[in-house]
């Protein structure tokens, strides 16, 4: 009976009814929000444990963030870079010190930076490093994700990624992820960058073996060709450092940024690096109508410094010890595997048990929301203002789902 009173069904055909099939959500209607929690339509509660895939890493509607974005709608929206405002400046410098970097080039979406870090590569390769013109070559790991443009795709090895969206980019060569030798086999002298997530998060939070992103930028420093972070999804907090390259004191010749860096309210994304790299660029060569717009820039300041108080770094790798303590309690007890760093983790689930995609339906009943990725993976990523309590009572509910 009262489950026929419930909107939320009506509201799931309602969302599925007039857009393209190229999601697959949980059967979840979602309308407020407040830090670790979100509410659906029905009123239920849940913890949500994906976080926007990063992009909520200080949790929904963060009160500094919110009064950010609130007074900069007053003010100005935007202006385009045809002309100069006010937000501008901050925004860079402030990111730009957090990087350790001279300059950084804003955009919007996290493809867009991947983008603009192959594009620059590409321009450095040939001005900078000598290239002959059209020949640049950039190597990327098996297993990636960097976003879903033509050129991105062209080098994905997920097959649903890139099936029937060819013709693709050429310029890429495709190497396993954490191998080191066959890296340096593939770089030659039309290398211009090796383009890497430090922990692969689509892949199932894949952490690669210890020392192996200090050897890439060993191998990049030695061969004169850039190290590209891609940082969208493991920087900004995530992995208990500001990046997760950090975690191996290893710097990346630039720096791919976005989602969090957006505090969840506008998309916001961004490369950071040195003059020597970034300087290539000349007006007209690329730019975005949106990108480092007044709105995203007043709020994406103060992402900048909310991270530069260190204390969601700190959060997460305290935090993240006790949800790893808790899931590794889990091995043998529905879990065959668990991964990451800080408060991200990749849990395998015994495929004899359920599905990912199942396991996810099931803790959704219990009000915790989390998302698969390839087969029977989970990924947990709360948010870095979640409490110790919440991340027991998640821990709980994986448990409890697990037993069956
Ligand atoms: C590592 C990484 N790079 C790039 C992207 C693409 O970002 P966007 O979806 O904002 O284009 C993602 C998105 O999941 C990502 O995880």
């Amino acid at each position: 009976m009262i489950e026929d009173m419930l909107r939320t069904p009506a509201a799931v055909q309602d969302a599925e009814r007039h857009t393209a099939h190229n999601y697959h959500p949980l059967p979840v209607v979602i309308s407020s929000a407040e830090g670790a929690w979100v509410t659906d339509v029905d009123g239920r509660r849940y913890l949500d444990c994906l976080a926007g895939y990063s992009a909520l890493n200080f949790g929904h509607r963060h009160p500094a963030l919110i009064a950010a974005a609130h007074a900069q709608l007053d003010k100005l929206t935007l202006t385009s870079r045809a002309f100069i405002h006010d937000q501008f400046a901050d925004f860079c410098r402030e990111l730009a010190a957090l990087c350790g970097k001279d300059l950084v080039l804003p955009m919007n979406t996290g493809a867009e930076a991947v983008e603009t870090g192959i594009k620059v590569a590409r321009k450095w390769g040939y001005q900078v490093k000598g290239v002959p013109a059209g020949q640049a070559t950039i190597v990327v790991a098996e297993g990636n994700f960097h976003g879903r443009t033509t050129t991105i795709v062209s080098f994905s090895t997920d097959d649903d990624a890139r099936a029937d969206f060819g013709p693709y980019t050429p310029g890429f060569k495709i190497v396993p992820y954490g191998d080191l030798t066959a890296l340096a086999d593939a770089v030659d002298e039309t290398t211009v960058a090796v383009l890497l997530e430090p922990i692969q998060g689509e892949q199932g939070v894949v952490v690669p073996p210890t020392g192996y992103l200090p050897g890439v930028r060993q191998l990049c420093t030695e061969r004169n060709v850039l190290f590209i972070a891609d940082e969208i999804q493991s920087g900004l907090g995530r992995t208990g450092a500001t990046f997760a390259c950090e975690l191996e004191g290893v710097v990346p010749d630039m720096y791919l940024l976005g989602k969090a860096l957006g505090g969840g309210i506008v998309p916001v994304s961004a490369v950071a690096a040195d003059t020597d790299v970034l300087g290539v660029l000349r007006p007209g060569q690329h730019g975005s109508t949106f990108g480092g717009n007044p709105l995203a820039c007043a709020v994406a300041t103060e992402v900048v410094r909310l991270l530069a108080t260190g204390e969601f770094q700190r959060r997460s790798t305290e935090l993240g010890e006790r949800l790893h303590a808790g899931l590794h309690a889990l091995i043998g007890k529905g879990l065959v595997a668990v991964r990451g760093r800080g408060l991200w983790a990749g849990l395998d689930i015994d495929p004899a048990l359920m599905s990912g995609r199942e396991a996810c339906e099931r803790l959704m009943e219990r009000g915790v929301l989390a998302k698969d990725t390839h087969g029977s993976t989970i990924r947990l990523a709360p948010p870095l203002t979640i409490t110790a309590e919440e991340i027991d009572h998640a821990v709980a509910q994986l448990a409890a789902v697990l037993a069956g």
